[in-house]
């Protein structure tokens, strides 16, 4: 059920690979509630061609940008804007990779070109893409600006290497530039820490099925879907939320509050 909660509003969607990304269904929900944004994907991601199937059915365009370019973030506030016809109501960041995740790398034996890959990709760029917009004065009074997170920027989950780091400092970046952009334009920044999901990035983490499943008997909810992430995002992007900001918001079937369920519980039983 749609509420017109984003009419007239207009975004930009980063990081929708395909129908699994969070993102992807964030762009299906942004649409029902009425608002018009443009898509963007690093220049690899867009030669899969998927992303075209979903501009199309959100009649909109694909700008292609390397979230660790600042020339390239520029480009793509200035390309939105001309095709929306006007300033930014809402980002979302939906971006993450560890080239030492991905290639299975112990975090004792880190490639620390590529830690510093995992930190530009999956952090620095969402501090770039703020820093842009400031610069650029490219968002409305009360935009918000929502990247999503992880609950391992605050506990250990082991396969989950360096990206524990970059989500530490993704946290920290909406914290202080939250407090910046917020005095200066009334901007919100916030991220939403997500329960595991099974999407490209979520599954490419070794022993994801196990902590999806451990996530899951954990959570008095069950772990939260895509698709309703997306729902949470929406809230964010709407006026119903223009006092929320600067926060890291748990969307994870309440596993954040948990400490141990009946079901683990019976699990250990002999
Ligand atoms: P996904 O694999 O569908 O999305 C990740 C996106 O990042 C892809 O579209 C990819 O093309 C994009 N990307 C990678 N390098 C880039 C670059 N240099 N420039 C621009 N884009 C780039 O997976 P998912 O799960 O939808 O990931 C979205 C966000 O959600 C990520 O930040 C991820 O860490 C976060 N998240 C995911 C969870 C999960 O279990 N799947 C749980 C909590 C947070």
């Amino acid at each position: 059920m749609a509420y017109n909660l984003l009419a007239g509003k207009k975004g930009i969607i980063t990081g929708a690979l395909d129908e699994k990304s969070i993102a992807w269904q964030v762009a299906l929900k942004a649409k029902a509630e009425g608002a018009t944004f443009v898509l963007s994907n690093a220049p690899v991601a867009l030669r899969m061609g998927k992303i075209n199937e979903l501009a199309q059915h959100c009649q909109t365009e694909v700008i292609g940008a390397d979230a660790t370019s600042v020339e390239d973030i520029e480009n793509l506030y200035k390309k939105s804007m001309e095709i929306l016809g006007g300033k930014i109501d809402f980002v979302l960041h939906s971006i993450g990779m560890s080239p030492n995740v991905r290639k299975g790398k112990e975090y004792g034996d880190l490639n620390y070109e590529w830690f510093m890959k995992t930190l530009d990709i999956s952090a620095i760029s969402f501090h770039k893409m703020l820093q842009v917009a400031e610069k650029l004065d490219a968002l409305n009074e009360y935009a918000s600006v929502v990247a999503l997170s992880y609950i391992a920027a605050q506990r250990t989950f082991p396969d989950y290497s360096d990206m524990a780091q970059a989500k530490a400092l993704l946290e920290s970046i909406a914290r202080s530039y939250g407090e910046r952009y917020g005095r200066l334009k009334k901007v919100r920044i916030n991220t939403i820490s997500q329960s595991p999901t099974k999407t490209t990035a979520g599954t490419g983490v070794s022993g994801f099925d196990a902590f999806f499943e451990y996530a899951n008997m954990m959570s008095p909810l069950g772990n939260a879907p895509a698709e309703a992430c997306a729902d949470y995002c929406i809230t964010l992007f709407s006026d119903l939320t223009r006092y929320v900001t600067m926060q890291n918001l748990y969307h994870d079937g309440g596993f954040s509050s948990m400490g141990i369920s009946p079901e683990i519980v019976g699990k250990m039983q002999p």
